[in-house]
């Protein structure tokens, strides 16, 4: 069977879906799942294209041993659709901006990230907030969700491979 593709997306690609890039690869690394499933991020918007993770960001996934150093922003395309089983969306935005983007015979997955997630302690949320303009606690609880929505992003995925 071909490998499972995920792309993670958010506004920019700097705060949210690098850091679900690197939290969702390192748990499909540490169970040995890098022949099966690929993973890759990219932004809605074009402002930091080619650029690194936001510096904020880093450091606080750094801190829980997530290194995005590697990550680039790149630009959402059409081709993503064909190149990519799930794409999950950080927020609403992003999600319809995706929607309207999809091509019609797109058999790609298009989910909201955090319908992933099943702690009780975001059932509150469906969207993973945008950090960037807020203060460092932000990036704490994009780190939060994103852990337990990979999680079940993973079990879900596995139980198909
Ligand atoms: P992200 O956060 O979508 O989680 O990467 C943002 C990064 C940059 C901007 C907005 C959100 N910006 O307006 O430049």
């Amino acid at each position: 069977m071909s490998k499972i593709s995920v792309l993670f997306v958010c506004l920019g690609n700097i705060c949210r879906s690098p850091t679900a890039h690197a939290v969702f690869q390192d748990k499909v690394s540490a169970q040995n799942l890098d022949h099966k499933i690929t993973v890759d991020s990219a932004g809605t918007g074009d402002w930091h294209l080619g650029l690194p993770p936001d510096k904020r960001a880093q450091k606080y996934a750094l801190a829980r041993g997530f290194d995005m150093s590697d990550l680039r922003a790149r630009l959402v395309v059409e081709e993503d659709f064909n190149q990519f089983d799930y794409i999950l969306a950080m927020d609403h935005s992003n999600f319809s901006n995706l929607r309207a983007m999809q091509p019609q015979n797109s058999a790609c997955e298009l989910s909201l990230f955090l319908d992933y997630s099943h702690n009780p302690l975001y059932s509150d949320y469906q969207e993973v907030p945008d950090p960037y303009y807020g203060g460092d606690s932000g990036f704490n609880l994009v780190l939060d969700m994103v852990e337990d929505a990979s999680e079940g992003l993973l079990a879900h995925i596995k139980a198909q491979l």
